[in-house]
């Protein structure tokens, strides 16, 4: 069977570790996948930095609408990130009969439902593994390995920056400010880091959970957002005095008058696993009726384990005209109840 075709938009440092990986791991992908998957184009504004990436091994274009419109390509890789541009881009992928396979939580987690509506009419799929947890496959531990489960609770550390930040805090005994600058130096933070510290990047990771968890739709204005930047260095001091660590939480859990969905510092008991997942590390709880509970560990960002991510979407899509159906992922339906109330 011919390779899949594959068009990236937008080839930074996600792009290029989805390139390296795909490369380096070819013919393992190739055997589990059924068949190959190619990167046969790559938009970017930065045309110079994409041929130094790529090589001879992908067309590099400035219009991604030119990889859309191209209609060799199977599968669009939006990598871009934000609201703005990346959804007109993934509603016209969709359009043009394309899968989608996106990283960007911030995009779904506000205009997931538009984006689904559509990937479900036009009978295409939209995956997003690397939206929540980076390389941890929450998603699919969500929707198919607790498939048999009533999902009661799911809750993370879902954010590397602001972990990265409260255990330096903790450990150096340092200001916020002062790591804060550390974190975005080795480049967890986002490029407006109020996403993070402020816990819109957690909540927008949370609201996807939750909606997959939940069946409901992703619903992010319904989320209780609260950062981290009001805590001082006494604050997790204390805390520590009375055996707690201080974690910044995703929540999002199935309660009598509907589903809560909440991001906030947390008080977590020292001795819990979750209380000792230091640096930019992510972990996410999730409790289920029929297994209890599961816990997920491990790079929440990164060139790799994001690529990780993508391409674990690739191989699904690639199987769906593939070697073996019984791996076929069927496309998100979301039912349509609303979120109850949300808050603490
Ligand atoms: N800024 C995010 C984080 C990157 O710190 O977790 C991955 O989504």
């Amino acid at each position: 069977m011919k390779p899949i075709q594959v068009g990236l938009l937008g080839i930074g440092t996600v792009g290029s570790g989805v390139f390296n990986v795909l490369a380096r791991n070819q013919d393992e992908i190739r055997r589990r996948a059924g068949r190959g998957i190619q990167i046969s184009m790559v938009a970017d504004l930065d045309a110079a930095r994409a041929r130094s990436i790529v090589g001879e091994n992908a067309r590099v274009v400035g219009d991604a609408r030119e990889v859309i419109a191209n209609p060799d390509i199977d599968v669009v890789v939006e990598l871009i990130g934000g609201y703005g541009i990346a959804k007109a881009l993934v509603l016209e992928a969709i359009a043009a009969g394309k899968h989608v396979v996106t990283a960007n939580k911030a995009l779904l987690a506000v205009h997931g439902t538009e984006i689904f509506q559509a990937a479900a009419e036009r009978g295409v799929i939209v995956a997003f593994e690397a939206a929540v947890a980076g390389g941890i496959p929450i998603i699919k531990a969500l929707r198919e390995g607790l498939t048999a489960n009533q999902i009661q609770w799911v809750a993370g550390i879902i954010n590397g920056t602001t972990n990265f930040i409260l255990s330096e805090m903790r450990d150096k005994g340092l200001d916020f400010d002062v790591v804060l600058k550390e974190a975005q130096r080795l480049g967890y933070a986002e490029a407006d880091p109020t996403f993070d510290i402020e816990g819109v990047d957690a909540a927008h990771k949370a609201t996807i959970m939750s909606a997959i968890a939940f069946g409901i739709p992703v619903q992010f204005d319904k989320a209780y957002v609260e950062g981290i930047t009001k805590l001082a260095a006494a604050d997790i001091r204390y805390a520590e005095q009375l055996g707690y660590r201080i974690k910044l939480l995703g929540i999002t859990k199935r309660t009598d008058k509907g589903v809560e969905l909440r991001v906030h510092p947390s008080l977590v008991p020292a001795k819990r696993l979750i209380a000792n997942v230091e640096g930019a590390m992510n972990a996410v709880l999730v409790q289920g009726d029929a297994v209890g509970a599961t816990l997920y560990y491990g790079k929440g960002a990164g060139a790799e384990p994001t690529a990780s991510a993508v391409i674990a979407d690739l191989v699904d899509i690639a199987r769906l005209g593939g070697a073996d159906p019984t791996h076929r992922v069927p496309p998100l339906a979301f039912q349509s109840h609303t979120l109850g109330e949300a808050g603490r």
